[in-house]
């Protein structure tokens, strides 16, 4: 039996296939497997999130949570990181960003943490747990592709504070 895709073919298959059972025709192998499982569940998240620091990091990241499980061109995104901070993080502190399609590197260049030009923070940020919301509009020009975001935060002293991760994979909307 071939793939079945559409998204309203589990509905019918499931009457399809419940309305063969109250007959005494023996059903097609397909009312047995469990080939239909898989269509009829719910997609999968197409992004997935990583602390990539160290246990001994000031900043541990706790949760991240996009507003979108299934993020295509053109989408606004929000994405929301929560994480606890052993230390105060002042003016001057950075973020190095990686972005890479595929193999390809996008981005591979450090921005300003605190002064909101590129993220949605204000200094200081004392120690302590802290949510940080960014809503970013994925261009329309973006290729469908799987990403990898790297996200590594330094004070201004240079010093390593943290790092969360991100894999995301752009789908055709
Ligand atoms: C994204 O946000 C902008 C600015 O708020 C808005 O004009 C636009 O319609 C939004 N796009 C989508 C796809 O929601
Ligand atoms: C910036 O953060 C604030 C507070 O968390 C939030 O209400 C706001 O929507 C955020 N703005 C953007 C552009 O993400």
């Amino acid at each position: 039996m071939k793939n079945i895709t559409t998204t309203a073919m589990p509905a019918l298959h499931a009457l399809f296939c419940a309305a063969l059972a109250m007959t005494s025709v023996s059903s097609p192998f397909y009312c047995n497997d469990n080939t239909m499982q898989v269509v009829n569940s719910l997609p999968p998240k197409r992004w997935s999130w990583n602390d990539c620091g160290t246990p001994e990091s000031p900043v541990q990241i706790t949760d991240a949570q996009y507003s979108l499980d299934r993020p295509t061109p053109g989408d606004n995104l929000t994405i929301t990181i929560k994480g606890t901070s052993g230390v105060d993080i002042e003016d001057g502190a950075y973020l190095d960003v990686l972005l890479k399609m595929e193999e390809f590197v996008y981005i591979d260049q450090a921005y300003p943490l605190c002064d909101g030009s590129s993220f949605n923070t204000s200094c200081p940020l004392k120690a302590g747990t802290h949510e940080i919301v960014n809503t970013i509009a994925i261009p329309d020009t973006m290729p469908v592709a799987s990403y990898y975001a790297r996200f590594n935060a330094y004070s201004a002293g240079h010093d390593e504070l943290g790092c969360v991760e991100f894999h995301v994979k752009l789908i055709q909307g």
